[in-house]
């Protein structure tokens, strides 16, 4: 599959199969991101795995005790994943000047598309989720207070077809040479 058809294959999914995910299916989309760029090549992030089902059970409902309403569908996704922002460590010619440009959510996006593209190369479906309850999905996977959990992920089988793409018209997204509004 080349790059256009693999990240036209990707499409955020909200309906899955009851099928399981094996594990190493899941670890292939974790070495993913271990190939991903960051800052300082700093890596500020660890992805939660969750695939023991009364596990996902849980954290889907904590997802869905979020205040937007929304992601009730994830109570069939077979595995969730946390995305957590780990402590960035800039090199030291680099702290205190760009730490205003908060790199580690680059960062963090980019791994996230990582997995997300792999698991679509694998026949996996995603979604990004930002909505859910941060607190509650904290304490059953026993992430410390500290630290931020940047998304959520629902992976597994699509059950759904390939959509066409909702885009911006690409006059709107890109320039020549100089920045037109
Ligand atoms: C940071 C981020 C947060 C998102 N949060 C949610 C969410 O809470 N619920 C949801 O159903 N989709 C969520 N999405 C999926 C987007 O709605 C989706 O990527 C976008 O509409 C484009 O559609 P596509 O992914 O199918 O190309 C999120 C995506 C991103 C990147």
């Amino acid at each position: 599959m080349d790059f256009m058809e693999l990240a036209n294959q990707r499409q955020a999914t909200r309906a899955f199969t009851e099928q399981r995910v094996s594990h190493e299916t899941l670890m292939e989309c974790v070495r993913a991101v271990q190939l991903a760029p960051s800052a300082c090549n700093s890596q500020p992030w660890k992805f939660v795995v969750v695939e023991t089902p009364e596990l996902v059970k849980q954290v889907a409902d904590a997802i869905i005790d979020n205040p937007a309403g929304i992601n009730k569908n994830v109570e069939n996704a077979p595995v969730l994943v946390a995305v957590v922002e780990e402590q960035a460590t800039l090199i030291p010619q680099a702290r205190g000047l760009y730490e205003s440009n908060h790199f580690a959510q680059f960062d963090l996006g980019s791994a996230t598309q990582y997995f997300c593209l792999r698991a679509a190369e694998l026949g996996l479906g995603t979604c990004v989720l930002g909505a859910f309850n941060e607190e509650k999905v904290k304490t059953l996977l026993q992430i410390p207070v500290e630290r931020h959990v940047f998304v959520m992920l629902a992976v597994g089988y699509s059950s759904g077809k390939i959509r066409t793409k909702i885009r911006k018209n690409i006059e709107e997204i890109h320039s020549v040479d100089q920045y037109h509004a």
